[in-house]
């Protein structure tokens, strides 16, 4: 479901951060930081200097130290590593409850391992109870129907966090059916069910409400989007005109005026907003 199933896409890719790189990227843009997200695209468990991040994200006080992965090459030394140097919550990408769904829409993913990871990071929370794992389920027609069990399966884990979120067009994917009818009149009630199960289960729900904002693909808490999240990669580093090597946040965000922006949104309207709203943004509601 993923850009990265995407040859041509993956060609564009190219680089990685040298540990200079890192002190640098650190220094420029983790003081404002509320939350260091690693792997927003890529697969961080192969990144080379992976410890550094996440030592550099507790140097500079972030609060929130996350890590989103497929799971597929955690060890349990590796894990632990990371989560000595300042990793307090896991995301692991789980896209089919049973091994076909599973393997069939995780390319090259292999379910034992998988199951193994979930082990080791179950165990490790024993002895490191500020680490939070939270599963993230992409849903779309051929896995929703599944997810009922969701709590069946891997519930035994600890599960902390379920976040479930509609499939959206974000590339030319392997996987393109980025259709919901079939889901549509169902979810009301799924919903309904699966929130009673992750409360039994001691699991926060992250979820579409309901099927409104499943026809309208978009959500109006994805105003705060642009303000709050910075995608950085070796190809991209937040915004275009943002020149990361020799200028910080601070000196940028007063260039461009960004305070001000902000406190006019203050007083915009909804309609004015609506350009903020975007498909691919925040799929849940935020309570301010
Ligand atoms: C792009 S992956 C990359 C991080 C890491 N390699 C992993 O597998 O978790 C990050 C998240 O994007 C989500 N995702 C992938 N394709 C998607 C799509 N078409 N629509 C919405 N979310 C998607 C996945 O559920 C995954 O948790």
């Amino acid at each position: 479901m993923c850009y990265f199933t995407d040859e041509n896409y993956v060609k564009t890719l190219k680089g990685s951060f040298s540990r200079e790189d890192l002190d640098l990227w650190a220094r420029q843009s983790l003081p404002q930081a509320l939350k260091l997200q690693v792997g927003c695209g890529a697969e961080p468990t192969v990144y080379k200097h992976l410890d550094r991040v996440f030592e550099l994200g507790k140097q500079y006080g972030v609060p929130h130290i996350s890590m989103t992965t497929n799971a597929n090459l955690l060890t349990r030394e590796k894990l632990q590593k990371l989560v000595d140097n300042g990793l307090n919550e896991i995301t692991v990408s789980l896209h089919g409850i049973y091994q076909n769904t599973y393997e069939e829409l995780m390319q090259k993913g292999d379910y034992q391992k998988f199951h193994k990871a979930l082990q080791i990071i179950s165990d490790i929370k024993q002895t490191n109870p500020n680490l939070l794992l939270r599963i993230n389920y992409t849903f779309n027609e051929d896995n929703f129907t599944e997810l009922k069990d969701f709590f069946k399966v891997y519930g035994r884990y600890g599960v902390d966090i379920i976040q479930i979120r509609p499939i959206s067009k974000i590339g030319e994917t392997a996987y393109n059916n980025f259709s919901l009818e079939k889901i549509i009149p169902v979810y009301d009630d799924f919903i309904k069910m699966f929130k009673k199960e992750a409360a039994l289960n001691q699991t926060t729900l992250m979820a579409p409400a309901g099927i409104d904002n499943l026809i309208k693909r978009e959500n109006d808490s994805s105003v705060i989007f642009n303000y709050t999240y910075f995608y950085v990669s070796p190809t991209h580093f937040w915004r275009k005109d943002f020149d990361w090597k020799n200028q910080n946040f601070r000196d940028y965000t007063r260039q461009i005026g960004w305070g001000k922006q902000l406190i006019s949104n203050v007083f915009k309207s909804k309609k004015q907003l609506q350009h903020l709203l975007r498909d691919q943004n925040l799929n849940y509601d935020v309570d301010f």
